[in-house]
């Protein structure tokens, strides 16, 4: 069975998720630029595993020896990898407050390792409540990739669709391709088809057909910041998909930890929209889809407001609107 990331032998192993679905490659490094490469070019990627991998890379800093200099070094070019999800900058964090100059490599490596078992049990618990929102064996919609590859367990919202499926809850999963990068009918494919859930890959725009068809009764994504209101950042395509919710009142869900909790951020206004190369949109795995002369832009996520959001399904239990995770 694949993984994602593991700490073996004073190293970061990670699955390259960039050559998914059609190469299993895994790279050795504890070279903390080359995880924050990684982190930028999406071989690792999914909110809670790029906050688990940038704890590990900041700790791998100090492998030869504890240097402040460079700890501050590898933080801040960290930081800056990705800046929509909060779970980087918040994993950083959690490291930064174990580090002085009296502090060891072993006990650094503790706190990053207990980060790792951290999400793992977030995980399981997101998808143990979860199952609470199918009121019938439900045909469900997703977007982007929330499972094994985007975090550093066993996934947000599709641990829900996981867990549903083993219960008898789920029968069927449309898996939105997610451009431009395809992490639906790359990684969501590769994750469901691992786990003989039964799938169709449907392009983004396919979502309302559906549902006017009366062909899919519930929505789960993850997230990649939320806000003190509720309102959600994630993959581009995410507030559509809540729009065609609404519209034919389907319910519409977030599954995310409470590390994607931003309680310092009123409400989505202040949430950073990473904007990507527009190359991103010309070409699709690496192949132009136009004309080079033309240019395309790329914001990466959107925020879906709280009022689409029916219930948010954490490791503390489902909330619903109206949301205040002002002291979280
Ligand atoms: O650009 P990505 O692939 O890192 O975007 C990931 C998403 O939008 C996920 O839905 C989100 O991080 C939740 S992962 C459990």
């Amino acid at each position: 069975m694949y993984f994602n990331l593991r700490y073996e032998n004073e190293e970061l192993v990670f699955i390259n998720q960039t050559l998914l679905p059609f190469k299993e490659e895994y790279i050795h490094t504890d070279d903390y630029n080359r995880i924050a490469e990684a982190i930028e070019r999406l071989e690792i990627r999914g909110a809670p595993a790029i906050g688990v991998a940038g704890a590990y890379a900041l700790v791998l800093s100090q492998k030869k020896a504890i240097d402040p200099a460079l700890f501050e070094k590898a933080y801040k070019r960290l930081a800056g990898a990705r800046p929509t999800a909060v779970n980087l900058v918040w994993a950083l964090n959690k490291i930064k407050d174990c580090f002085s100059i009296s502090c060891t490599f072993a006990g650094l490596v503790d706190a990053a390792v207990a980060l790792h078992r951290d999400d793992e049990r977030r995980c399981e618990l997101i998808g143990k409540y979860g199952c609470e929102i199918f009121v019938k064996k439900s045909r469900v919609i997703t977007h982007c990739n929330t499972g094994r590859l985007a975090t550093a367990g066993e996934g947000t919202a599709f641990n829900v669709i996981k867990q549903g499926y083993l219960n008898g809850q789920v029968e069927f999963v449309y898996a939105d391709e997610t451009r431009p990068l395809l992490q639906g009918s790359r990684l969501t494919a590769f994750e469901l088809g691992k786990n003989n859930i039964p799938f169709s890959i449907i392009s983004d725009g396919m979502s309302s057909h559906f549902m006017s068809k009366g062909l899919v009764d519930i929505a789960i994504t993850g997230a990649d910041r939320i806000a003190a209101n509720g309102d959600s950042a994630n993959k581009i395509g995410t507030f559509a998909l809540a729009i065609a919710c609404k519209y034919h009142n389907i319910p519409f869900y977030i599954a995310a930890p409470k590390s994607t909790i931003d309680s310092n951020i009123e409400n989505g206004l202040g949430i950073p929209i990473e904007m990507r190369k527009g190359d991103e949109v010309l070409f699709a795995n690496g192949t132009p889809v136009t004309l080079p002369e033309y240019t395309a832009l790329s914001p990466s996520f959107d925020v879906t407001p709280a009022e689409l959001i029916h219930g948010i399904i954490t490791e503390d239990g489902i909330y619903s609107y109206p949301y205040n995770f002002r002291e979280v």
